[in-house]
């Protein structure tokens, strides 16, 4: 059973601690775009935050220097497909290549290879499990939905978050929504009201995570080898 931890990302935020402080993670799937994400970039630098980026390889592959940015800028960079597929439909050998075909991507436009895989619609089984372990990271969903893609309304996506955002959760957004994007200041804003920090996914999960493990949120997760959320 794979009990490595997982590999550090050099993220911006490593100084906070969650085991501590009552921090959010901010993810942001689908991108990069050129029309959206350069712009939720100048966003979070202005307000000194830093989120976790689930980015399509073939995505990656035509602005590659968003990427570059998102990583130089201290954000966290992870795999969500090479094209977006159901990897729950797919054979050992198709789930391998989605996922590393993604994360070379990633690390030819940046220099990081991700360890943290979401895969695309949050459908897993025990082949994307196994493949994610087998490279060394961890599977990341989330117990915050922000509807964004179905609400596509600025202030849908801010009420929907700050209802439901408690200490050492994970949101789930997309980085490819204008309405997103004009989202984040009120979100940033919010959780810091309410005593919430936001940080990365490696920061919110801390040193104990480990390979091959499935985190919806600091504290809920699977164990490699059961199908039981367990709580820590
Ligand atoms: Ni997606």
């Amino acid at each position: 059973m794979p009990v490595a931890p997982l590999a550090p990302s050099g993220q911006g935020d490593a100084d906070v601690d969650c085991s501590v402080t009552a921090c959010v993670a901010l993810t942001f799937d689908d991108g990069p775009s050129t029309a959206t994400t350069g712009r939720l970039l100048d966003t979070l630098s202005q307000l000194g935050v830093h989120a976790t980026f689930f980015t399509i390889g073939e995505h990656v592959a035509q602005a590659p220097q968003l990427v570059a940015r998102e990583v130089r800028e201290g954000h966290v960079v992870g795999d969500h497909t090479w094209d977006h597929a159901d990897l729950t439909k797919l054979s050992q050998a198709g789930v391998d290549q989605e996922i590393a075909r993604a994360s070379q991507a990633v690390a030819s436009a940046s220099g990081t290879t991700p360890v943290l895989v979401r895969p695309p619609y949050g459908a897993w089984n025990d082949t994307v499990r196994n493949a994610v372990s087998g490279q060394g990271g961890a599977i990341i969903l989330w117990n915050i939905d922000s509807e964004d893609w179905k609400s596509r309304n600025t202030r849908a996506v801010v009420e929907r978050v700050l209802s439901t955002a408690r200490p050492g959760s994970i949101v789930l957004m997309h980085d490819i929504y204008p309405t997103t994007v004009d989202a984040v200041p009120q979100i940033v804003q919010g959780l810091r009201q309410r005593g919430l920090t936001p940080v990365t996914v490696p920061t919110l999960l801390g040193e104990s995570a480990r390979v091959g493990w499935i985190f919806y949120s600091q504290h809920d997760l699977i164990h490699p080898g059961s199908t039981t959320q367990t709580t820590r």
